[in-house]
Parts: C-alpha cells; sequence; structure tokens
C-alpha cells in the first residue's frame, strides 16, 4: 500500500480524492511566442485525515505564479471594487478607531481596499509579488512594497513602521502552501490586540454548487471553518468570528486574534456545527464532488461539440483563472472555443494558460456577437448578464457549468 503525503498544516495524512491532471499557472498568459516556456504540475487534490483541510498535493512554484507581471486585477470587476471599498469603510468603523493605526494588507493587488483608506488618510501598507499591480496601486494612492509577505518582511515592516493594529488579506492567503510563515509574519507584526482578517472562498459553497473551476494552482487550499479554526490554534492564534460573504460565488470572512484577546463569536461554533451536519470534513463528500466534476466536463465537451457540428458560434467570456481547470481538465481549445474575450489589457493579445485559446478585448465579443457565450466569469454573472443586456436581446445564450451545464 503506497504511504498517503502528510498535511502540510499538521503532519496527518492527505487522502486524494481528485486528480485533474496536467495544469498550467492559471494566471500565466503566454505570449504567442512563449508557449514554449510554459510550465505545468499535476493538480490533484485531498483531503487531511486529522485536521479535515483540503489541500492539494503537489504545489506549482510560487515565483512562477505570482511574477512582476502577474496579469490580475481586482478592479476589472465593479462588483469586487464596490466590496473592497466597503471593507475599507467597514474596518475604519470598527478597528482603525486610533489615528495612528497602521493597517498591512498582504496581496493587495492594485489597491482598492488600501486606496480607500489612503484617501481617508488611514497609515497603511501592501505587500504583493506583483510590480504591475504595485504599479497601479500606486496610482490609487496606494502605498505597496514589492515582495511576498512572509516573517522576513513582517520583521523589516515592523522595524520601519511599527506594530499593524490589523492584516488584512482577500483571496491570497489560501494560495501560500507554505501559511506557516504568514503566520509566523502576522505574528511579529501584529499589536497585542490587533486583529488578522483574511477572506478567502469557502470550501462548503464550492462542494454544494460543484465549483470545481475554483481548484487552481493558486487555490493551494480550501478553507472550512473547522480546518481554519484547527490552523489558527496551530500557530498560537485564535478564530474569534467567521463571516459569509457572496464573493467569488461564496467566501468566508475570518477574524483571527492572539488568544483571549477577543471575545469568539457564536459564529465560529455555528458554522463548525452546520459543516459536519453536511459532512464537509469528510472525504466521502469530495468523491462525490469528483464523480460530479466528471460528469460536469463531459456534459460540457459533448455541448460544445455539438454546437460545433451546428455550426454555431461560441466565444468564451472572461479569461478567468479558473477557466485554466475548466479548459485543461476537460481539452476545450480554440478548435472548440476560438477565442476568450477579456477586458484586462495585460491578458488581451495573449493565450489562455494551457490550452491556448487566443484572449481578445470585449470589442471582439460585441462585432459581431457569437451565437453561445461561455461564461467562464460566473461569478460576476449578474454584473455581466446585466452589462450584456443586448446579446442575449438579439438572440445570445449563455452557456454555464456550474452546478451543471445549462444554457440560458
Ligand atoms: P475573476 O472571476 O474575478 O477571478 P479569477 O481569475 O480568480 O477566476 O476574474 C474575472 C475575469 O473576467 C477577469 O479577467 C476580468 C474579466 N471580466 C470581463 O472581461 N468583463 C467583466 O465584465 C467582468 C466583471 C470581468
Ligand atoms: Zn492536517
Amino acid at each position: 500500500m503506497s504511504v498517503a503525503p502528510t498535511c502540510r498544516l499538521c503532519a496527518g495524512p492527505v487522502h486524494q480524492w481528485m486528480d485533474l491532471g496536467r495544469q498550467p499557472a492559471s494566471n500565466s498568459f503566454p505570449r504567442p511566442d512563449e508557449t514554449g516556456a510554459e510550465r505545468f504540475f499535476r493538480l490533484a487534490v485531498g483531503i487531511c485525515a486529522d485536521c479535515t483541510m483540503v489541500q492539494q498535493l503537489e504545489a506549482m512554484p510560487t515565483d512562477h505564479m505570482f511574477r512582476a507581471d502577474y496579469p490580475y486585477r481586482s478592479s476589472t470587476s465593479d462588483g469586487l471594487s464596490r466590496h473592497f471599498e466597503e471593507v475599507a469603510g467597514w474596518l475604519r468603523r470598527t478597528e482603525l478607531t486610533g489615528h495612528t493605526d497602521l493597517v498591512v494588507e498582504i496581496g493587495c493587488n492594485d489597491g482598492v481596499m488600501l486606496g480607500a483608506l489612503g484617501a481617508a488618510g488611514v497609515r497603511h501598507l501592501g505587500v504583493d509579488p506583483s510590480a504591475g499591480a504595485a504599479r497601479d496601486a500606486a496610482l490609487r494612492g496606494a502605498e505597496v512594497r514589492v515582495s511576498f509577505f512572509d516573517e522576513a518582511a513582517a520583521i523589516a515592516i515592523r522595524a520601519e513602521r511599527g506594530p499593524a493594529r490589523v492584516v488584512f488579506s482577500a483571496n491570497t492567503i489560501s494560495h501560500v502552501a507554505d501559511i506557516a510563515t504568514v503566520f509566523r509574519g502576522v505574528d511579529r507584526l501584529l499589536t497585542p490586540d490587533g486583529v488578522f482578517v483574511f477572506e478567502d472562498r469557502y470550501v462548503g459553497d464550492i462542494v454544494e454548487y460543484a465549483y470545481f473551476d475554483q481548484i487552481y494552482d493558486e487555490h493551494f487550499y480550501l478553507f472550512s471553518v473547522r480546518a481554519v479554526d484547527a490552523m489558527a490554534t496551530r500557530f498560537g492564534f485564535e478564530l474569534v468570528d467567521v463571516e459569509r460573504i457572496s464573493i467569488h460565488g461564496g467566501s468566508l470572512r475570518f477574524t483571527v486574534a492572539r488568544p483571549g484577546a477577543r471575545p469568539r463569536r457564536d459564529s465560529v461554533t455555528r458554522m463548525i456545527d452546520d459543516e459536519a451536519r453536511y459532512a464537509i470534513g469528510e472525504y466521502e463528500t469530495y468523491r462525490r464532488f469528483a464523480r460530479q466534476i466528471d460528469r460536469v466536463g463531459t456534459d460540457l465537451v459533448a455541448l460544445l461539440t455539438d454546437l460545433r457540428a451546428a455550426g454555431r458560434r461560441v466565444v468564451g467570456y472572461g479569461a478567468t483563472s479558473k477557466s485554466a481547470t475548466v479548459t485543461n481538465y476537460c481539452g476545450i481549445g480554440p478548435d472548440l472555443v476560438p477565442f476568450i474575450c477579456d477586458t484586462t489589457p495585460e491578458k488581451q493579445g495573449r493565450l489562455s494558460p494551457g490550452m491556448h485559446i487566443p484572449v481578445r478585448p470585449h470589442a471582439a465579443f460585441v462585432d459581431p456577437y457569437p451565437d453561445y457565450a461561455l461564461l467562464f466569469a460566473w461569478n460576476h454573472a449578474e454584473e455581466i448578464m446585466l452589462k450584456e443586456r443586448r446579446f442575449t436581446a438579439q438572440g445570445g445564450r449563455w452557456i454555464l457549468y456550474v452546478p451543471q451545464v445549462h444554457v440560458v
């Protein structure tokens, strides 16, 4: 019998429940002359039998994922921008009541949240390895240190600016396989009564709605409340609050503090109880999910193949990171989807990771409209479908593949 790999957090045995095959770095959009240099890894996911953390079995190296030219920009979605502005307002009302409080954001990208804090005169610093995103953040008035966040970075920041009242992060903590160094950094940086607040996709929603494309290189961990609670304790902190938020199809906002520094809210135990009821920490739940993923993949390829045979034009909408999983797992290339439209200038003129579907500006979608749009950015469905009313009004239809393949 082969020995199970060990959990990155607790060294317990990790049981694989799905292998999504050979996959590229999901945000690495090669130029047409760069396709030979792409790096691939095996995207396999498992669950730890001890702490129940869902995690990948092999990691794509971080220096390959988060480079200076990392193309993702939070601000391309109005919904996300609004959300991060609200986070800034919420932090100001609840935590940043002293005039000199410092906020550090891990993975601040183009600085929507920090720009809003900066405009309100709040002391802040973003930490992000992407120089391009940091430049965009600077244009919003946000100050950024271009680096990964680890213990050494935290020591340097503390020496320069003193302790932080709030360490915030959105959609980043789950990306770091060596999460221990993040917590050591937070420990170095946080005031005795400060909080570490992080938002990330919720594995409970991913399983419930079969959001299988949330599994890609960057999402090294898929968080449950139970597993994050155990993780915080292991690293010398306490999970004191958890809140559901609608971002990215269903996320959680975790609040972590030093043990005893803050009262622990009922939300934590309530959600851990709910997760037990829905068997979120159990291997069998994920095996069922894996069978569902197989079915969706088969159905999607069948639909696209039928549409091509019928002479229908299908265009991808949103060159999301998530779409790397879908296209590479299903083997969907330019023969089935000739191009993907995306509003991010950094992605346009490039090719989708692995399957090399060209990425074109939004104008290519409009003129002429295709018969079908395959909505890779399904998490922004409301915003996009509203914006594209004319597409549907003149007979265009949307293809969605979560929680199953359907046409609307
Ligand atoms: P998103 O779903 O936020 O993230 P992820 O990469 O984590 O899966 O990415 C949305 C992508 O879709 C991004 O590349 C911008 C693009 N997009 C459009 O092209 N048009 C739109 O109207 C919106 C909202 C997004
Ligand atoms: Zn574990």
